[in-house]
């Protein structure tokens, strides 16, 4: 068992993990270089770093799903192991809630949270009834409440995520890993979720978290690793940094933040709503993008941005009101008919809808544009599929071996760029943008702001949706405010203050 006595700032107990001169190599690429690092029971010990920069490597080296380079030295609980493997690892009591989720898409809810559990024993029956008191326990644990009969693969990407923190935690940790948990939760959900982290810390067991959301290490970390480019910088105490300190370790620059608030009135609407709803989901839209405007939309979630957003992406048709692009009206009942009136939609839900995982990184980045670029009959050469590819590899800097890697190889982020490149190809008159930087890093984060800024400064209308006020508040022209299904307030940065939105959007 766990002896909660021990403590994390006890530096004479020693680590329950300790790694030595890990490295790891992918295809000739190093991701990790002879990384020392430890993590002690009873602490929270954060991991950061730039998208690539080897966090998730680490977890699997940890998780026995990568083998390190020979001369590695791993220690878990004093004992040395030289081959590990996801069996031996998950038995020593090293959990993951993975970055990627992982989840079983055509099982229940209660099924993903007991797999482990059911799959574990030799022959055993598995008891449907006791999966779900499994679940349950696991549930109140965290202090959340899931459908658990609902199929997995037809919830929200932050029920999902939910779902997965359960997963993980619904067999006995000592080490648990969290990669990038919080990415899709909201902040009452995020609070929730630090909560069970400090228990669990409190109850002897070591948590690694992973996050781009550097207000949250500051608030939960005892110590902090940040890594760049497979190196370890250093292993700081949490003590003394705040979000700023640790962005500039991370990307080794001062990251300033610039109000952009440009008054686009007199600019001609590209995007106008008109008395849309949908029953169920928002009613009574008004609101218009002009061309080359920024216009953000917040709200918490289940306001119904995103079924906003389906609909003007011919997903979801709205029960009544109109929309006009370019002044015309459009009735897009398909997503291909959106996409060939002129709008692009980049889902916050990049690992279903945004991506094929399994295909090239060049096949996802042009699957939008396919019968644009292709001769008749759907032939596409690999030489012109390469140049699109690259093109836009280079605009976005898509850090990547080869554009014929799988996407599954990327790092988050790096896939997360993927799929901007994606619609972006597509040449739209309109961007939806559905948080369009989660689990990116902060610099890069930059990188992506920067280039939509380029765009909209083109001629493109942007319509940027967030639940991180600061996002819209530095990177918009107008933001409008959604609760509830309704539009229920339009700010603009600069002369409305970021406090003022954050109350309103909070309260
Ligand atoms: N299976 C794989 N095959 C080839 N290369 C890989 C594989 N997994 C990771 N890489 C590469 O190793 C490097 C480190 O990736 P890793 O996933 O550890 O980054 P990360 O720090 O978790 O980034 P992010 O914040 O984007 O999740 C990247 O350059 C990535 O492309
Ligand atoms: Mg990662």
């Amino acid at each position: 068992m766990n002896d909660p006595s021990v403590l994390a700032d006890d530096a004479s107990v020693p680590p329950f993990v300790r790694i030595a001169n890990v490295t790891m190599k992918f295809s000739g690429i190093t991701a990790l270089n002879a990384l020392d690092w430890d993590a002690r029971r009873g602490e929270v010990h954060c991991l950061i770093g730039e998208n690539g920069c080897g966090k998730s490597t680490t977890i699997k080296i940890l998780s026995g799903i990568h083998r390190p380079e020979p001369g590695a030295v791993i220690e878990i609980d004093g004992k040395r192991y030289d081959q590990l493997n996801p069996h031996l690892s998950k038995q020593i009591g090293i959990q993951v809630i993975y970055q990627d989720l992982s989840l079983f898409p055509n099982l229940s809810v209660a099924e993903n949270i007991s797999i482990e559990d059911a799959l574990g024993g030799y022959a055993k029956i598995i008891s449907r009834a006791r999966m779900r008191e499994r679940a349950k326990a696991t549930m109140q644990r965290l202090g959340v409440s899931l459908p658990l009969e609902a199929k997995v693969g037809d919830l929200p990407i932050a029920t999902r995520q939910l779902v997965a923190i359960c997963r993980g935690m619904a067999s006995e940790a000592r080490l648990l890993f969290m990669d990038e948990p919080t990415a899709s939760l909201t902040r009452a959900e995020v609070n929730s979720l630090l909560g069970v982290v400090r228990r669990l810390k409190a109850d002897g067991i070591a948590v690694v978290f992973v996050s781009h959301k550097l207000d949250e290490v500051v608030e939960i970390a005892d110590r902090v690793t940040v890594l760049r480019d497979g190196n370890k910088l250093g292993t700081y105490p949490a003590a003394g940094l705040n979000d700023k300190r640790l962005g500039e370790l991370m990307t080794g620059m001062q990251i300033e933040h610039v109000v952009r608030a440009r008054d686009c009135s007199s600019a001609t609407p590209v995007l106008e709503v008109r008395g849309l709803g949908r029953d169920g989901e928002y009613r009574n839209v008004n609101f218009s993008v002009r061309k080359g405007e920024i216009v953000g939309l917040v709200g918490l979630l289940g306001a119904g941005r995103t079924e906003l957003a389906l609909s003007l992406f011919g997903m979801s048709p709205p029960d009544r009101g109109e929309v006009l692009l370019d002044g015309k009206p459009m009735r897009a009942r398909t997503n291909r008919q959106a996409i060939d009136a002129g709008i692009a939609y980049v889902s916050e839900d990049r690992l279903s809808i945004g991506l094929n995982m399994r295909q090239s990184v060049q096949d996802n980045m042009v699957l939008a544009v396919l019968n644009r670029i292709s001769y008749r009959g759907g032939w596409l050469p690999p030489k012109r599929r390469a140049l699109v590819a690259s093109k836009w590899r280079d605009r976005l800097r898509i850090k990547i071996p080869s554009l014929e890697a799988p996407v599954s190889q990327l790092s988050g982020g790096n896939a997360q760029r993927v799929v901007l490149t994606k619609w972006l190809a597509t040449e739209p008159k309109l961007l939806i943008l559905d948080s369009p930087t989660v689990g990116v890093d902060i610099g890069n984060k930059k990188g992506i702001y920067e280039i939509v800024h380029a765009l909209a400064d083109q001629g493109l209308a942007v319509l940027m949706i967030s639940d991180e006020v600061p996002e819209v508040y530095f990177n918009c022209d107008r933001v409008l405010q959604m609760r509830g299904g309704e539009l229920v307030g339009e700010f603009v940065p600069g002369r409305d203050s970021e406090a003022h939105i954050e109350e309103s959007v909070y309260a």
